[in-house]
C-alpha cells in the first residue's frame, strides 16, 4: 500500500532504539529489563507507560497507547506515516529510498502516460455516443460538470483501449494490463476491462489520471467497476474529486465526504462542498490526515440506511485518533433512502446546506449511537457500554477532549466519574464488592487463539522451533485465519521481533486486532526453546478443541436430520 518498500520498513524498526525514540520526548527510567515513565497520552501521576527495547514496542497499562517507535512518532509528534518514517531514518541515520521519498509519482513507469491517453479516448467516444450523453442528461448532469469531471464513454466492445492505446505492443499491452485497463482472462486471452460504461476518471492531487471507476448505463452488475490497485493507484491514499475541489479558489471552510462518484459531480453541480468520495472501500487514516490537512472542518456523509450507518460508524472508528485536534470532525446522516445526489436535486443546495449545518459533532454521534444500540437502563446494559466505549476512548489522544467525553458518558450511564475512569482501567474486569459480577463482556482477546497470536508475536523466533502442527489449516475458529498469517510471517521473518511484526499489519484490516494482541501479556517464558514448547502446546489444543467442536456439530446435525426425516433432508440439500 505504501509506496516506502516494507523492507526499508522492516530494517528502520530494526535498527532503531525505541529507548532512545521515546526517551528523547519522555523522562525514562530503568525497571528490571523495561523502562518506566509517566505516559505523555493520558494524565497520570503513578507511571504505567512502558517501554520494552528488546520488543522496540511501548504499551501504557492506564490508558492503552500502544505501538512501535514509528507509532510513537505519528502519535507524540503528530506526524503522518511517510513523515514518521522520515523522522525515524534520520534518527537512525538511514537514508529513505529514492522512489519513496518523492511525492508522488516518477516511478509510474509509463503508467501515468497511457491511464491520460485512455481518458481522452473514452471522453472522446462520450462525445460521439448519443446514448451516453443521454444517459447522463437523464441524471440531471449538465456539459460544465461533465467536462470538469472529465467523464467519458467506454464503448461496448472488447476491443476499444486494446486496439487504440496497445496496438500489438507487448511491452504497451503489458502495461495496460498492469494499468488495470486491460483483463487476462482464464483462457489467456486479453480484453477491454470497462465496457459499455460512463467513465469516471480518478486523478491523484497533480491531476494525473490514475485509475477510473465506470458505472452501467442503467440496470446491470456490478454498478460500478473500478479500476484495481496499481503502483499509481491506492484505493486506501487517493479521494475522488479531491483534485476537482482544488479548482475552486481559497481554504474551503469545510469538505464533505460522501460515498459515491455521482454524489461528488452532482454536490459540485449545484454549488455545494467541495466534496470528495473514497473509491468504494472504507475510509482510512490516510485518507482522514490528507482531509484535515485541507480544511478545518470535515463532514462526513452517509445515507440513512443501515448500511449507511454501519460505514458510518467504521468511519468514526478511523477518525477517533484525530479528534480533539484542531479540525473539527462531523457526520451527517441523510434521511432514509436518500444519497447527497438525490437530495441536492430533490430539495436544492439550500436544503442540503441546511443538513450540513446541523451534522453532528463526532462526540454527540459516538454517544448518539452508543445509547441507542444499548439500553442504559439495567445493569447489563451499563456494563456492556464501559466496555464498547474502552476500545473507542482508548484510540483518543488524552487530553480535554477526552475528559469531556469521559464526562458525558458517565452522565450517560449514571456511574460516578471516577469510577468510571476506575472501570475503563484493565483491571476492570474484576468484580466489585458493591456490584456483583457484571457479565463479563466477551474478552475476544482472551480466547486460546488470541492468546497463541500474543504468543507468536513476542516469540517470532519460537515458531520454526516448534515446527508444523498438523490440521491447523482446517480450523475455522474466529481469529484463525490471522493465527495462521502471523505464523506464516514469524516463520519466514523470525528476526522482525514484535515491533517489526507489527508493523508489517499497517493499515491491514486486522491491525486494531494484532495491536490489541501484541499489548496482551504473553505467557511467562525464559526463551524462545520454551515458548516453542508452550507454543506447540496450544497450536496442538486448538486442532483437537477444534475436532472436537466440529465432530459435536456434525452430530447435533446428524440428529436433528434424524429427527426431521426425508422431507427435512430433502430441504436441507
Ligand atoms: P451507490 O450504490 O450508493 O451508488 O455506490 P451511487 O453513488 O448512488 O450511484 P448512482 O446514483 O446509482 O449512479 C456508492 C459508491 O460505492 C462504490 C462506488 O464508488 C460508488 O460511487 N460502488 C458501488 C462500487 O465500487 N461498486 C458497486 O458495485 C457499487
Ligand atoms: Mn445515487
Amino acid at each position: 500500500m505504501s509506496r516506502i518498500p516494507q523492507t526499508f520498513i522492516d530494517e528502520l524498526i530494526a535498527r532503531a532504539d525505541i529507548v532512545d525514540v521515546v526517551g528523547s520526548r519522555v523522562a525514562l527510567k530503568k525497571a528490571g529489563r523495561d523502562y518506566k515513565g509517566l505516559c505523555p497520552f493520558h494524565n497520570e501521576k503513578t507511571p504505567s507507560f512502558t517501554v520494552s527495547p528488546s520488543k522496540g514496542f511501548f504499551h501504557c497499562f492506564g490508558c492503552g497507547a500502544n505501538g512501535t517507535a514509528l507509532g510513537f512518532l505519528m502519535r507524540y509528534d503528530n506526524l503522518g506515516f511517510r513523515e514518521a518514517v522520515e523522522a525515524l531514518a534520520e534518527m537512525v541515520g538511514l537514508p529513505v529510498p529514492e522512489v519513496a521519498r518523492t511525492d508522488p509519482q516518477p516511478t509510474d513507469d509509463g503508467l501515468i502516460p497511457l491511464l491520460h491517453e485512455a481518458d481522452q479516448l473514452y471522453r472522446r467516444h462520450l462525445r460521439e455516443t448519443p446514448k451516453a450523453i443521454e444517459y447522463l442528461k437523464r441524471r440531471g448532469i449538465d456539459g460544465a460538470t461533465a467536462g470538469r469531471f472529465g467523464l467519458g464513454y467506454a464503448p461496448d466492445a472488447w476491443d476499444t483501449v486494446l486496439k487504440a492505446l496497445g496496438r500489438g505492443d507487448e511491452k504497451r499491452i503489458a502495461r495496460l494490463l498492469e494499468a488495470g485497463l486491460l483483463v487476462r482472462g482464464e483462457s489467456g486471452r486479453v480484453y477491454d476491462r470497462f465496457r459499455d460504461r460512463i467513465m469516471f476518471p480518478i486523478r491523484n492531487a497533480r491531476g494525473d489520471v490514475i485509475g477510473f471507476g465506470g458505472r452501467v448505463i442503467g440496470a446491470g452488475e456490478p454498478k460500478y467497476l473500478n479500476s484495481p490497485e496499481s503502483p499509481v493507484f491506492h484505493k486506501g491514499r487517493e479521494l475522488y474529486g479531491l483534485f476537482e475541489a482544488r479548482g475552486t479558489p481559497g481554504r474551503p471552510a469545510e469538505i464533505l465526504v460522501v460515498e459515491g462518484y455521482l454524489d461528488v459531480a452532482s454536490l459540485a453541480q449545484f454549488g455545494v462542498g467541495p466534496a470528495v468520495a473514497t473509491l468504494g472501500t472504507s475510509t482510512t487514516a490516510d485518507h482522514v490526515r490528507r482531509l484535515t490537512r485541507l480544511s478545518d472542518r470535515v463532514i462526513f456523509c452517509f445515507d440513512g440506511d443501515h448500511a449507511g450507518r454501519k460505514a458510518a460508524w467504521r468511519a468514526l472508528e478511523t477518525v477517533l485518533p484525530f479528534a480533539g485536534g484542531k479540525v473539527e470532525i462531523k457526520f451527517l446522516l441523510l434521511p432514509e433512502g436518500e444519497d447527497p445526489d438525490s437530495l441536492v436535486r430533490g430539495q436544492g443546495p439550500e436544503a442540503f446546506r441546511r443538513l450540513m449545518a446541523e451534522a453532528l459533532p463526532l462526540s454527540t454521534f459516538l454517544i448518539e449511537e452508543l445509547a441507542t444500540r444499548i439500553d442504559t437502563k439495567d445493569v447489563d446494559g451499563r456494563a456492556r457500554l464501559v466496555a464498547e466505549a474502552k476500545p473507542l476512548l482508548a484510540r483518543i489522544p488524552a487530553g480535554v477532549y477526552r475528559e469531556l467525553l469521559i464526562e458525558e458518558l458517565a452522565r450517560l450511564t449514571g456511574i460516578e466519574q471516577s469510577r468510571f475512569v476506575a472501570l475503563l482501567e484493565p483491571q476492570a474486569a474484576a468484580p466489585t464488592r458493591d456490584r456483583p459480577a457484571a457479565p463479563p463482556p466477551p474478552r475476544k482477546g482472551r480466547s486460546a487463539i488470541g492468546r497463541t497470536i500474543t504468543l507468536v508475536l513476542h516469540h517470532p523466533g519460537a515458531v520454526a522451533l516448534a515446527g508444523e502442527v498438523a490440521g491447523l489449516d482446517e480450523v475455522d475458529e474466529p481469529g484463525a485465519a490471522l493465527l495462521r498469517r502471523v505464523l506464516e510471517l514469524a516463520r519466514e521473518r523470525p528476526d522482525l521481533k514484535l515491533a517489526g511484526l507489527i508493523e508489517r499489519f499497517r493499515d491491514d484490516p486486522d491491525e486494531r486486532h494484532i495491536v490489541r494482541l501484541a499489548a496482551e501479556e504473553p505467557p511467562l517464558v525464559e526463551d524462545d526453546t520454551a515458548a516453542a514448547a508452550v507454543l506447540r502446546d496450544a497450536l496442538e489444543r486448538i486442532v483437537r478443541d477444534h475436532a472436537v467442536a466440529a465432530r459435536k456439530r456434525e452430530q447435533a446435525e446428524a440428529l436433528r436430520r434424524a429427527r426431521l426425516g426425508a422431507d427435512g433432508r430433502r430441504n436441507l440439500t
